[in-house]
């Protein structure tokens, strides 16, 4: 395998193990996407002995061109050359204790630390010292499964997942990001020890959500989690979603499936990580806002709006950020069913209107998330809506075009109100702002300054307002 260690860096590490007489090895995820064909610039080399010191000698041997990070406490060290990062570690042998991932580390042999490491995909390794350079080291079988599409673990899975219950999220998260399988009993022992999730901190458990809904199919990842027994753990919100009622013969869709319907569709087309969680959560409410009617069947009214005000809780405990991404998400899951319901009406060019300006910048998102919200199976239904969007999004064009309200400010400011009318700031300030906003909204008047003037002295009678 020496033609994948053509990086002059992998000679120079070889030369400088060989002349410290130290057995070394390139190890874990850069191997794996070798076999994989992904690039990948993060190198770990993991050392019979001490990292530090054969990062040492590496970074000597590169002089000014490399960045060396000594971290004593955790044994290892870090050679940064232009954008390749070579991680080094001594080989360790670790056991663990119940409550806390921090291992008990003894120093090990190559086949101590492949036995720790979580799958056998990543426990490839390959040798770099001159007499065995680019030898492959696979002890349990790791190309065999990367060939088959497996994700399993080196030693007994309870072991594995025990030790370091994150690694649970990374089985799942491996299968959805690369579309492999877990191996039954892998499987079955996630299935086992998802209790121990607890002891992860929600920051890990969010990256590697976010891994998974940045694969190219999230679903394959959340229909693991659920059949796991992970999800009712970590995301009750979203298994509420799931299953369909019947009442007097009337079903409803299961919602926890559409939503993964919508999900993967919508990542088709965008890599917007918070687009996507948009998707997740576009429905989020429905649960809660369920109802049967004899007369109407199913109905989940403002479930949007419910949606929208589940989201903060959500992002605060699953140490999501609570910031500007977080609002763009409520935006969507409350505006979501917005450009579906103008699809199905007349479009008028009022309805328009306010919708650009609800949505603003994201109004492109919004018709993204929507047309990947039409999952129905009946292929008229399908083309009907689709048809429609197209309307939409040409009459959303034509409108932005002529009206330029997708980034509104009024023309009117407050304090011109206020002068023109010698008024303190009082709540009439604030309807006849909202009056002005509408008439431009609603066509009665066009975006422009003298129009809006006109309109605000033409309204003045109506709050017995003289012009001061
Ligand atoms: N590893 C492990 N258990 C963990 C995390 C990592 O055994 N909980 C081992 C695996 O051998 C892994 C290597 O450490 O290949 C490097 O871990 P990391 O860089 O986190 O992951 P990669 O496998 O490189 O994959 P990715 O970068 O996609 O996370």
């Amino acid at each position: 395998m020496k033609e994948f260690l053509q990086d002059k860096i992998f000679q120079l590490i070889s030369e400088a193990a060989d002349e410290q007489q130290q057995e070394c090895y390139v190890i874990g995820g850069f191997v794996r996407d070798i076999f994989l064909k992904r690039p990948s610039k993060d190198i770990d080399v993991v050392v019979v002995g001490s990292g530090i010191e054969l990062a040492q000698r590496v970074a000597e041997k590169l002089g000014k061109r490399a960045n060396l990070s000594i971290f004593k406490n955790f044994g290892t060290a870090q050679v940064k050359l232009k954008d390749l990062e070579v991680e080094f570690v001594g080989a360790r042998k670790e056991s663990y204790q119940r409550e806390s991932r921090n291992p008990i580390v003894e120093d090990g042999t190559l086949e101590d630390d492949q036995n720790r490491r979580d799958f056998t995909i990543n426990a490839l390794a390959l040798c770099l010292n001159k007499d065995r350079f680019g030898e492959l080291v696979d002890p349990f079988g790791g190309v065999e499964d990367l060939k088959n599409f497996v994700i399993r673990t080196p030693l007994n899975p309870d072991i594995t997942f025990s030790d370091d219950p994150l690694r649970m999220m990374r089985g799942i998260r491996f299968s959805a990001q690369l579309g492999f399988f877990l191996e039954t009993n892998t499987f079955e022992a996630i299935a086992r020890n998802k209790e121990r999730i607890e002891i992860i901190s929600k920051e890990r458990i969010a990256d590697e959500l976010n891994k998974i809904m940045m694969s190219r199919k999230p679903s394959v990842g959340f229909i693991l989690l659920e059949k796991t027994g992970l999800l009712e753990l970590i995301f009750p919100e979203v298994l509420a979603l799931k299953g369909a009622e019947t009442k007097d013969g009337v079903g409803h869709k299961d919602n926890f499936y559409h939503t993964l319907a919508v999900l993967d569709g919508l990542c088709e087309h965008t890599d917007n990580l918070w687009l996507r969680w948009s998707a997740l959560l576009h429905d989020i409410g429905k649960p809660r806002t369920k109802r049967y009617d004899p007369r109407l069947g199913w109905t989940f009214h403002n479930h949007n709006f419910v949606g929208e005000k589940m989201i903060p809780e959500i992002f605060r405990r699953m140490k999501l950020p609570t910031n500007e991404k977080m609002k763009y998400v409520q935006k969507m899951v409350t505006l979501h069913m917005r450009p579906i319901v103008l699809s199905e009406e007349e479009v008028t060019d009022s309805a328009i209107r306010r919708l650009l300006f609800d949505a603003g910048d994201d109004i492109d998102d919004l018709m993204k998330l929507c047309e990947a919200d039409i999952t129905s199976k009946n292929p008229d239904k399908v083309k009907r809506f689709k048809s429609n969007f197209q309307l939409v999004r040409k009459k959303l064009k034509e409108i932005e075009e002529k009206d330029r309200v997708r980034n509104f400010q009024p023309p009117i400011s407050g304090q011109e109100i206020m002068d023109t009318f010698n008024l303190p700031a009082c709540s009439t300030v604030g309807e006849i702002k909202m009056r002005i906003k509408d008439a431009i909204l609603d066509g009665i008047i066009p975006n422009e300054y003298e129009a809006a003037k006109t309109y605000m002295l033409e309204i003045a009678s109506e709050f017995n307002l003289t012009i001061s």
